[in-house]
């Protein structure tokens, strides 16, 4: 009934998804209040109230056309706010033709890969992943391949990176803060990265694309700055969205922000405008352009993700896991206890805690935490961890 190649997919889809459904079952038997579910990057905070605040004057408003159509790159006003606030940090200012409105990251990601991609061209990616992205490619017939990090730091292997591409890669797509390590890309990895795509382009004589997948770009932590990519690469396009900065996963409203030094950059805005109407997104949400335009400085309180992450961090560390500590995002990616992730992840489950494998994510051997709950499930959930790790016999 349904396509060989989605029915394939269906078996070996998201554990993320997997995780959640188990959850189900468990706050279903236990109680809520019972169950640790740290498996879906999908923030029980509530939006900043500047959100809130704006979207009841919008609401209360009679601004023509807020329910309408729009131009299918989303309405002009919107855009060029976006455009002026990434100016602040740009050497190459960015204008209303340099912006599109999409449906959230995800959307924009497909946007992107629907433009670009002909059948079997290559798209880097640095694992671990977000699972999604081999998906996204192979909607459009390209192919992800994936390129290890460094063990230990999940820093890019610049080596690997460059023996990985090839005159067929088309794009890469890096993730910094990452999903799921919360690693962050140095300015100087960053410029090696994109002396070695300058390069492999001369070589080959191919033009590849830099993907920046930015949605926790505003959850960074210890007064790091995020390097600019748009300042470092020069065919590059940044994914990002309101989900995690916001806390708004629900609204899918996003953007693309296309580095204003690409050549035939009116050709490439034409072509993401019609991948955007024909993939059936048509524009981005209508309402919510209009409240994030007046929320472009806002986040979520990234203090308390903090907080989270830190006792977190201490308490499974102390516990003899082994972690590199977060510098962005709101997960932790822990060496699982055994080599099999999968089998661990299913283990915590018997202490009602919900963890997704680092399999899913192109990494075993690993777990994701995703900390974007409440402080009470995370305190509450200490003692199921110290009991999972004493059925390791780690603890003494
Ligand atoms: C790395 C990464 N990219 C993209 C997305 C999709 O985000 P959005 O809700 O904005 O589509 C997510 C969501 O979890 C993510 O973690």
């Amino acid at each position: 009934m349904i396509s060989k190649e989605l029915k394939n997919n269906l078996s070996g889809s998201s554990w993320v998804r997997k995780m959640f459904e188990e959850g189900e079952k468990l706050r279903a038997i236990y109680g809520a209040d019972k169950v640790y579910d740290f498996s879906l990057g999908n923030p029980e905070f509530n939006p900043p109230v500047e959100v809130k605040t704006k979207l009841k004057e919008i609401v209360n408003s009679d601004i023509s056309g807020i329910h309408k159509y729009m131009n299918n790159a989303g309405f002009s006003d919107v855009r060029l706010k976006i455009a002026e606030n990434l100016n602040k940090d740009l050497i190459s200012p960015l204008g209303e033709k340099h912006i599109i409105m999409t449906c959230g990251a995800a959307g924009g990601l497909n946007i992107v890969l629907k433009t670009i991609l002909n059948p079997e061209e290559e798209v880097i990616v640095f694992a671990p992943f977000f699972g999604e992205y081999k998906f996204y490619a192979s909607n459009y017939g390209g192919k992800c391949i994936v390129v290890p990090t460094l063990k230990e730091s999940f820093q890019i292997d610049l080596d690997l990176f460059e023996k990985s591409i090839n005159e067929k890669t088309k794009a890469v797509i890096i993730n910094s803060p990452n999903n799921p390590t919360g690693v962050i890309y140095s300015e100087d990895i960053l410029k090696k990265m994109a002396d070695i795509i300058d390069k492999k382009e001369k070589e080959y004589g191919s033009y590849i694309f830099l993907l920046s997948d930015e949605p926790y770009s505003k959850i960074v932590y210890d007064g790091i700055k995020l390097p600019v990519i748009h300042n470092i690469f020069k065919n590059s396009i940044i994914i990002n969205s309101y989900s995690k900065s916001l806390s708004l996963p629900g609204e899918r409203v996003g953007y693309l922000a296309i580095n204003s030094k690409i050549e035939d950059i009116d050709l490439l805005f034409n072509g993401l405008v019609f991948a955007n109407r024909t993939l059936g997104y048509v524009n981005a949400p209508a309402l919510f352009q209009k409240v994030i335009a007046d929320c472009l400085d806002a986040t979520v309180d990234v203090e308390a993700y903090k907080e989270r992450r830190d006792i977190l961090y201490n308490e499974l560390t102390s516990l003899g896991f082994s972690c590199i500590k977060p510098e962005g995002a709101f997960y932790l990616f822990p060496k699982s206890l055994i080599e099999d992730d999968v089998e661990f992840v299913l283990k915590a489950k018997e202490f009602n805690i919900l963890l997704s494998p680092g399999s899913g994510f192109g990494c075993p051997g690993y777990f994701r935490l995703s900390y974007c709950v409440s402080m009470e499930t995370i305190k509450n959930s200490l003692e199921g961890f110290k009991k999972l790790a004493e059925y390791y016999k780690i603890t003494n």
